[in-house]
């Protein structure tokens, strides 16, 4: 999609660099109204505004490149977890590499849990069991946590940051994945949500 949509673009905007060239040079040699050839002044006049306009469009072209929303399905963006993958009450969470968060299911519903260490921002892996003191632990420095994802152990300042969950009446679950996790400082019943299979 990315490829055709910049694809598109360069069609868009080489076809109207042509056009502006071809409209300066005919500027340049067409008779005035007057009946006298364009003089030299108009020329760079002319010249001028058609650099000025390429630049212009350019700038254009790019912020609104840069702002286009290119993410789906990848980490920043929303991540869909079907009713099949979310882990019933207290099994081993649901991992998405992509989304970079755990979904574990506790008896107050489910937590989306960032997986990056709020430590010193390693990868922190599912270690298991569910009902061990540790259930994640951060292979650099050691942090650890349990199922809900607070802290048990290790230098890390706080528990796993969480991500927002919304549910659909099919039982999709949405987590909106974000380069800024949730901060908590401790885990509270509130910050699950409610799930029914
Ligand atoms: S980065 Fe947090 S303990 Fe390793």
């Amino acid at each position: 999609m990315i490829p055709v949509f910049r694809t598109i673009l360069g069609l868009v905007l080489g076809g109207a660099v042509a056009r502006l060239a071809a409209l300066l040079a005919r500027l340049h040699v067409a008779p005035s109204r007057t009946g006298r050839r364009a003089t030299r002044r108009s020329f760079v006049r002319n010249a001028a505004l058609g650099a000025t306009g390429v630049v212009l469009a350019e700038a254009v072209g790019g912020f609104l490149w840069f702002w286009w929303p290119n993410k789906t399905g990848a980490f920043g963006s929303e991540i869909a977890v079907p009713p099949s993958e979310v882990p019933a009450v207290g099994a081993p969470p649901f991992e998405s590499t992509e989304g970079r968060f755990f979904l574990a299911h506790n008896q107050d519903g489910l937590l989306a849990m960032y997986t990056k260490c709020p430590h010193l921002g390693c990868k922190v892996p599912w270690v298991g069991p569910p009902d061990a003191p540790t259930a994640y632990q951060c292979p650099c420095h050691g942090s650890q946590y349990n199922y809900n994802g607070e802290r048990t152990g290790g230098p890390a300042p706080r528990p796993m940051d969480l991500f927002a969950v919304r549910v659909d009446a099919d039982g999709t679950v949405h987590v909106q994945t974000s380069p800024d996790g949730i901060q908590r400082s401790a885990y509270a019943p509130e910050q699950a949500v409610p799930y029914q299979a």
